[in-house]
């Protein structure tokens, strides 16, 4: 070796050591974070986590809540590589986004969520902007329901909710309360309690919906249901929060799945309305979604809308682009639409399907046990009603991995494994 390449490596040692000795002295000295504790991990990734570690071959994860196509694998929608195509073909700039997203993209996903020709967005009673995915829809919708809300600045979350609404309304600065919702002794809605517990809230109180397949479990109100909820909410005038991370991904329809919120809006509920387009257009990492606030009149979405604006500007400064063109260069364009609307439903009839797989093969195994919550759920989860010891001997005896609260992804069966699960179902419950 040359001396002076000798040189350079024995003057980076001395600088390498005698930064790791600084180092400990400047920890020595006392640290500025030293009183910081360790959190407890995430208690879904935590999931993944340990069945990446496991080496039984017929391991299946069922914590994930990513769509997995029949082989197990995650699935690019084809209408989204062509529309990736498209806009390669475009070279386009990268230039900053408007604060709240392109005017475009805010009308193609208002019009999605309400349909085509609603009066709303034709009277322009709607402020929408783009949000960083679904989680960053509904916590723009907390920061400004705390900056603004007039009414109790508390949210009333079902029973059970999505692990990351109470973060997200609390860190927003919101109050955070429970309604009934799901029954455990008909794996099923528990109506009435819903009921009874929103006749309860005091007034002019915050709602959160989910506008289809409940998550964590799957159980969404029948229609007549939505009806009748909708009612109370407008006799207690509380203030409709929808959180809409499914459309189109629980019964493949993506009308079908909007019908509470615009039913809602029909009645004449002024609303808040969080979108994601992580699933139904399988975009989980663009990170891309719209917040709306259904107004009253123009002129206040005009002003709510300047005060969105205001929030966004500190937080992130403006929404990231790439996943924005995907879902404009696909709903602005009929023949493209519909292809994504096919490919939509492909994914809502694998997990449908799967779902009547699970069943079936639990019979065949001879469980005695009632399974008709499985295809009675909707959706990516299914709440199987299994309790945290048999769910923790699941995964100890058979490698299946799921979340303690018996949630599993339906998304993660498949017709090579929905045996193999059925059996080691029927095991722990028999
Ligand atoms: C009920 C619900 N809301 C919102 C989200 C937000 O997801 P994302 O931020 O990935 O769009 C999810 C994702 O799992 C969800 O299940």
């Amino acid at each position: 070796m040359a001396l002076s390449s000798r040189l350079i490596i024995l003057s980076n040692n001395f600088l390498n050591n005698n930064a790791s000795s600084l180092n400990v002295i400047s920890s020595r000295a006392g640290s500025w974070w030293s009183h910081v504790e360790m959190g407890p991990p995430d208690a879904i990734l935590g999931v993944t986590e340990a069945f990446k570690r496991d080496t039984n071959p017929n391991k299946i994860n069922l914590g994930v809540g990513a769509y997995r196509d029949d082989d197990g694998k995650p699935f690019v929608l084809p209408s989204v590589r062509k529309a990736e195509d498209r806009m390669r073909s475009k070279n386009l700039d990268k230039e900053y986004s408007p604060i709240g997203g392109s005017a475009q993209f805010c009308e193609l996903s208002i019009n999605l969520a309400l349909g085509d020709g609603s009066e709303q967005v034709k009277n322009g009673l709607n402020a929408t902007l783009q949000g960083i995915s679904g989680t960053g829809a509904l916590r723009l919708g907390g920061a400004f329901l705390a900056a603004f809300f007039p009414g109790n600045k508390e949210v009333y979350l079902p029973t059970p909710s999505w692990g990351n609404h109470t973060p997200i309304f609390k860190h927003s600065g919101l109050g955070v309360k429970q309604y009934r919702y799901y029954d455990p002794n008909t794996c099923g809605f528990d109506f009435q309690g819903a009921l009874q517990d929103i006749a309860k809230m005091p007034e002019r109180s915050i709602i959160l919906l989910h506008a289809c397949a409940h998550n964590p479990t799957g159980v969404d109100p029948s229609p007549q249901q939505w009806a009748e909820i909708s009612k109370v909410v407008k006799q207690k005038k509380l203030f409709p929060f929808f959180d809409m991370a499914y459309q189109g991904f629980a019964s493949g329809d993506v009308d079908k799945d909007a019908f509470a919120l615009r039913h809602f809006v029909k009645e004449g509920h002024e609303t808040i309305v969080t979108q994601s387009y992580a699933k139904n257009m399988g975009l989980y990492g663009e990170r891309v979604g719209a917040f709306s606030l259904i107004t009253s009149s123009k002129e206040e979405a005009q002003r709510t809308m300047s005060q969105l604006k205001i929030i966004v500007r500190p937080m992130y400064s403006n929404p990231p682009i790439n996943g924005a063109r995907i879902v404009t260069e696909i709903l602005s364009d009929s023949s493209l639409k519909a292809e994504w609307l096919k490919d939509v439903k492909g994914m809502a009839e694998r997990i449908i399907s799967v779902r009547a797989q699970l069943r079936d093969n639990l019979k065949k195994e001879g469980s005695s046990r009632d399974w008709s919550h499985i295809t009675d759920q909707i959706g990516m989860f299914c709440f199987t009603g299994l309790n945290a010891q048999q769910a923790e001997r699941l995964t100890k005896d058979f490698s299946v991995y799921l979340t303690k609260d018996g949630r599993i992804s339906m998304a993660g069966v498949t017709s090579k494994n929905v045996k193999y699960l059925a059996h080691a179902i029927h095991e722990v419950t028999k």
